[in-house]
């Protein structure tokens, strides 16, 4: 009786395995389960993969035809959900997560997406603050502890990493890109999808590439604008960034609001299947932008929600996020023969292709371990992580009285609100840091100085208002005081979407303050915090000694006073030139020489019909690159080990830079280049290498580039690679325009 028992059940095993569904079957390969799953599946189930749902909070304004939440729920039990964004944590992925997989018809896992920008629960320094490090190895620890942290909440993937080339100081978004220089953002970007995405496991979640294409330059820097480039710029200042991210393996792309050559890029078949797909082989998913499928419509592109689902995927867009005209409109389009189901099909595989690589077929609630969860948020390791990516991004703009750093002070007088509000530090993209947990300034002084006296005063509002009645109170503080640190810039909810400013100068309520702490006779440190470079030309004329705090995360305050007192020594350069004035802007370092060019300082009438402002210089204040330290560094003896090299050779450029301070410090070096002519034109300087050099005091180093000839190249209007023989001026130096220059010739 034993026994038969025992064949009863293998053989009814045996039944059941036959008759599991070959999707399910984890041993047969991911396109043989696509494949199987794609014949079981409707049209309406399919269309239903291509649809995004919000679940959580807005990013992004409500949609004509939300379901709201109950009809959303429903749409996911009838199977018209691929993924949500916006729902985070364990409980509430874990709970929509068993919808999805035991109450639908085919129980195909959601994907869980989320905009982690900077960090899930620890927050780390903004990217562009991030970038300043010229630290890749540090971009790719973040990612990776963000990706950490957003996994262990139930998330699969992030919206990040944003590679926006811009030079729009006025854009509320230059705070989620790495600034002005394509090459640099590059190597950022694949930084940071390599940090999110390690090796697809659960520890780790999907990047997006965004915003697809050159949404940086929105005219004027007003977020949602026009965007009007030309081919040739399109492909070498802003492609570039994308292409480095691609060949790093992100597995999505988000396409952008903007049109290029007046094609929304949702539904730019150029962009998405002809340069994206066929010349740089994505086969990815792309995902729109938050609507920008609907907001076709907006553009006058598309004449009704019909139109614009077609258009996004006839493109080769895929994923509709909250416009939800693929979900309304397409299940008919492609029952009328409109849209091939051939290429819904392709569409549809690129969303369950995700899902494979994940695992989720075969352990559906892998992300969901509140356990996890508990343990990853926020650990010691994260937050020692966090505090000293603030340090290194840090970025010193002037010290020259040697005020920092600060000698152990027994008395400070800390001014600012922003030096002392939680609520101000964090911004827009914070993920799901808590103010609550952010170290402010104050708390990082009294944490490093225990013993000293702190005394504060506000004497500025939030919104920068000058608090006359502080006068007094501060001069008699500051009898007392050895050091005045004074904090200026923008409160941390003005960094984000949606933020886009006229005026990006501290205000003069600022101003006042700052005079009446300089009328004390006391130093003054100067502490500028914002997610974008701010007008600081009156302020580093009156004050000698000011350090840009970015906005440096949940350890904002400590990493902004180790660099204060002098435990951490400052290397951070910005990546982004700093405007003399709102007028310069935009100011890049990367600029074209044009016909009738202008060096600064040259006057009289030979100097007249040239390009320039009778009124500011054409340089900015500070350049792209530039950054100060503790220790000071001379770069001497320029060597190119050839003078002339043909299309398949390298060169060696070395320098030498002698350390000649007494503190041991981190040197960012340099290496750009100048095609002297060229066919078409070539912009005056092009960052090309760089290396983080760490200089004992009082040592030299050589610091030696390889430079091989295709770097030498460019594109042409339609993205082919142009390597022109001629003549090069190579540079290095120690920012953009402080360099030293030599010849090289490709022949
Ligand atoms: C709109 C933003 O442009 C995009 O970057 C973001 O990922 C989505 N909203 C989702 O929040």
């Amino acid at each position: 009786m034993k026994k038969l028992t025992l064949s009863l059940s293998f053989a009814l095993l045996a039944i059941a395995s036959f008759a599991q569904s070959p999707y399910k079957n984890a041993s047969l390969s991911d396109e043989a389960r696509i494949a199987d799953l794609l014949s079981r599946m409707t049209v309406e189930e399919k269309v239903g993969q291509l649809n995004q749902v919000n679940g959580g909070v807005l990013t992004g304004p409500s949609v004509a035809n939300d379901p709201g939440a109950q009809g959303k729920i429903q749409l996911l039990k009838d199977g018209m959900v691929g993924s949500f964004l916006n729902v985070v944590g364990t409980e509430q992925t874990l709970a929509t997560q068993k919808i999805a997989v035991e109450q639908t018809r085919l129980g195909i896992p959601l994907l869980f997406a989320f905009d982690v920008i900077h960090g899930y629960k620890t927050v780390f320094p903004i990217p562009l603050a991030e970038a300043a490090s010229w630290d890749l190895a540090a971009a790719e620890k973040s990612a990776s502890i963000a990706a950490k942290e957003a996994s262990s909440a139930g998330l699969h993937w992030t919206f990040a990493p944003m590679m926006d080339m811009s030079r729009e100081p006025r854009w509320g978004r230059v705070m989620e890109g790495s600034g002005e220089d394509p090459y640099l953002q590059g190597k950022f970007a694949a930084a940071r999808v390599k940090g999110f995405q390690g090796n697809f496991d659960e520890n780790h979640v999907l990047a997006t590439i965004k915003h697809f294409a050159a949404y940086g330059a929105v005219e004027a820097g007003r977020e949602y604008n026009t965007v009007d480039v030309s081919r040739y710029a399109l492909w070498n200042y802003y492609l570039p960034s994308y292409k480095a991210a691609v060949d790093a393996g992100a597995a999505t792309v988000m396409n952008s609001f903007n049109f290029v050559d007046g094609v929304p890029a949702s539904g730019n078949d150029y962009l998405v299947n002809k340069v994206l797909r066929d010349k740089w082989g994505f086969d990815g998913m792309v995902v729109s932008d938050w609507a920008s499928f609907g907001e076709m419509m907006n553009h006058g592109y598309s004449k009704d929600a019909e139109q614009a689902a077609i258009q996004a995927i006839m493109a080769g867009s895929d994923m509709d996020m909250e416009a939800g005209v693929t979900r309304t409109t397409l299940v008919k389009s492609v029952k009328d023969g409109v849209v091939p189901m051939a290429v819904l099909d392709e569409a549809v595989s690129r969303v369950l292709a995700l899902k494979f690589k994940l695992g989720l077929f075969d352990n559906p609630y892998k992300y969901h371990d509140a356990a996890r969860e508990k343990a990853t948020l926020m650990a010691d390791a994260h937050l020692a992580e966090a505090r000293k990516a603030a340090g290194n991004t840090m970025t010193l703009l002037k010290n020259s009285d040697g005020v920092l750093p600060l000698n152990s002070p027994k008395n400070i007088l800390v001014l600012g609100h922003l030096a002392e509000s939680q609520d101000d530090v964090l911004d827009f993209w914070k993920g799901q840091g808590e103010h609550k947990y952010t170290v402010t300034i104050l708390e990082g002084i009294k944490a490093k100085y225990p013993k000293a006296n702190v005394t504060f005063i506000r004497s500025v509002s939030r919104e920068g208002d000058f608090d006359a009645s502080s006068v007094k109170e501060m001069k008699k503080a500051a009898k007392k005081a050895d050091v005045i640190i004074a904090t200026i810039g923008l409160f941390g909810d003005l960094a984000g979407e949606a933020r886009s400013l006229s005026d990006v100068s501290p205000s003069d309520g600022q101003m006042e303050m700052l005079a009446n702490a300089k009328a004390t006779g006391k130093p003054v440190v100067v502490l500028v915090q914002a997610g974008r470079p701010m007008i600081m030309t009156d302020v580093v004329k009156d004050f000698n000694t000011v350090l840009y705090t970015w906005i440096g995360g949940t350890q904002h305050g400590h990493g902004v006073v180790d660099v204060l007192s002098g435990d951490v020594n400052p290397s951070a350069k910005t990546v982004m030139s700093f405007p003399v004035a709102m007028g310069q802007i935009p100011v890049y370092y990367n600029h074209y020489n044009g016909s009738r060019p202008h060096v600064d300082g040259n006057e009289g009438p030979e100097h007249f019909w040239v390009s320039r402002y009778r009124d500011i210089p054409n340089e900015p204040l500070y350049p792209f690159g530039y950054g100060l330290s503790y220790s000071s560094y001379e770069y001497s003896g320029l060597k190119i080990s050839k003078s002339s090299i043909n299309q398949n050779e390298s060169v060696t450029v070395s320098v030498n830079i002698k350390n000649t301070s007494g503190v041991d410090g981190t040197e960012i070096v340099q290496l750009y280049i100048r095609d002297l002519v060229s066919q078409p034109v070539r912009p005056v300087k092009e960052l090309k290498d760089f290396a983080r050099v760490e200089i004992a005091a009082g040592k030299s180093k050589t610091v030696t580039f390889e430079l091989p000839a295709t770097k030498l190249s460019f594109f042409d209007q339609d993205g082919n690679v142009l390597l022109q023989k001629g003549a090069f001026k190579v540079f290095v130096g120690t920012n953009s325009r402080d360099v030293l220059a030599g010849d090289l010739e490709l022949r």
